[in-house]
């Protein structure tokens, strides 16, 4: 087989998306627009990618790092013009070239590999589909004997080529030197005054070159972005297509279309998501695990046999296997739950450690802190760690218990085994195994309310 390259135009304005933000670089189910093509023709084996950006384009690149080639296309010219801008960056000898548009971020892999078995040593071949509505997308006009003409672009369209229903969808797989030639020879002679990719096939067929459609029979699949509604409609396919993943994969999924999980996110086999579920990039939730309602989880691994309580949050923590957290608790970044450990109601967590087996179970801040294993955290404990300029740690040994409404003001630390009385403010160290009670000594005036009532004519 032959070399493929590919070229991603991403340096439109996506003036449609009324957004100070690129078109390509809005998120979508945990990764830009663009982050999808790139990724999906990476899974189909193409590893030789020039991506066509703009000349401001340093959002690209921190994405994108040195993965993949950048080809700047100063003004924004149209499509044709773009790819012209990445075919010279890739500099193919020879070989094949695909073209896809980057802001069609639903294709899939298999899509792009069966393009590729298509070709057949054509020149060109054209991804087009069936639309009942095909508003916004260029139309396969055909001749009166019904062999394929040219794309005729919607702004450019007279009535009967607007009744076309099979688009283009901006995929297209060239012979390198085809392309060459057929991108000399566009002009911007059109409706927009742009350098038109689609125009491609009008000028193979001409120069007596050989054009080949891949009609592809998923529309959804296929689906560009220029507008809002259509990033929304293209977040509920691969959510939609995510969801189905993981239930092939054992994972129950109870009302899926209140569910949102983005691409990358790792659930294991017997897991239970309930309604309202949101699992964001960069998190792996283990086996035999259950999700309550509304709880939301990014960038976090949760391990095997873990239970999440209604409308927790949990962000860059990690929590291990065995362990309870909610209802409504909330791990802040750096949160680390030990296994079997348990972070009950309203229990805020931030930079600290509970370990194996302990316990903060009710209306609890542990900011900055390390809770050694089998510790015992009572309601209402408070870390006191910020004192108004700097952040400042607590250290609870292992076994050790808090009494409820406590204090403890940081820097300090409790010893392994120690008890904290209730309602105490500690602000000094307590030695392995020792008590501490800081807080004033409740006073008993036996008959005092009888004589009050008395005296108060
Ligand atoms: C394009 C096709 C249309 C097809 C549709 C499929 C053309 C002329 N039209 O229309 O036939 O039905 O896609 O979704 O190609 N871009 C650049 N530089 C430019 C202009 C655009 O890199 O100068 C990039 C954009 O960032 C985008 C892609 O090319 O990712 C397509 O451009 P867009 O303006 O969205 O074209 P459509 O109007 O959707
Ligand atoms: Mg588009």
């Amino acid at each position: 087989m032959s070399t493929v390259s590919v070229v991603i135009l991403a340096a439109g304005e996506g003036s449609r998306m009324k957004s100070s933000l690129p078109k390509v670089l809005h998120p979508l189910a945990g990764r830009p627009v663009v982050g999808h093509v790139v990724d999906a023709v990476r899974a189909a084996g193409v590893e030789n990618i020039a991506l066509v950006v703009p000349q401001n384009h340093d959002a690209m690149r921190a994405v994108f790092g040195d993965d993949v080639a950048y080809a700047v296309q100063d003004p924004p010219r149209g499509t044709g013009d773009a790819a012209a801008c990445g075919l010279r960056a890739l500099e193919p000898a020879d070989g094949l070239v695909l073209v896809l548009n980057g802001d069609g971020p639903c294709l899939r892999p298999d899509t792009i590999r069966r393009m590729i078995e298509t070709q057949g040593n054509a020149d060109g071949v054209f991804l087009a589909v069936e639309r009942e509505d095909p508003t916004g997308y260029g139309r396969m006009v055909r001749d009166s004997d019904g062999s394929l003409d040219r794309i005729v672009e919607e702004a450019d369209c007279d009535e009967e080529q607007r009744a076309v229903t099979q688009v283009n969808s901006g995929g297209y797989l060239f012979r390198a030197e085809a392309m060459r030639e057929a991108l000399a020879a566009l002009t911007p002679d059109n409706a927009q005054g742009e350098y038109y990719l689609t125009d491609t096939l009008a000028v193979i067929r001409s120069q007596g070159g050989r054009v080949e459609l891949y009609v592809h029979d998923d529309a959804e699949e296929v689906q560009g972005i220029n507008t809002r509604a259509e990033l929304g409609r293209c977040e509920e396919v691969l959510r939609a297509r995510k969801i189905d993943e993981l239930m092939a994969a054992g994972v129950t999924v109870r009302m899926p279309h209140t569910v949102l999980i983005d691409t990358d996110v790792e659930v294991g086999a017997d897991t239970t998501l309930y309604p309202g579920v949101t699992l964001e990039a960069g998190t792996r939730i283990g086996a035999g695990c259950t999700v309550y309602p509304n709880v939301r989880v990014a960038r976090s691994t949760i391990g095997d046999d873990v239970t999440v309580l209604d409308g927790t949050i949990v962000e860059d923590s990690t929590v291990e296997a065995g362990a309870s957290l909610g209802p409504y608790a909330r791990l802040r970044p750096g949160a680390s739950v030990g296994p079997g450990a348990k972070v009950g109601n309203f229990v805020e967590m931030k930079n600290t450690r509970l370990g194996a087996g302990a316990k903060a179970s009710h209306l609890t801040y542990l900011g900055d802190a390390d809770v050694g294993a089998g510790a015992n955290i009572g309601a209402g404990t408070i870390t006191c760690n910020y004192d108004g300029k700097n952040k400042h740690k607590t250290t609870i040994g292992e076994g050790a218990f808090i009494g409820s409404n406590t204090a403890l003001v940081a820097p300090v630390r409790i010893g392994d085994g120690a008890y904290v009385g209730a309602g105490s403010t500690i602000t000094k160290d307590l030695p392995d195994e020792s008590l501490g009670v800081a807080r004033g000594r409740q006073i008993v005036k036996t008959g005092w309310a009888e004589r009050k009532n008395t005296n108060k004519d």
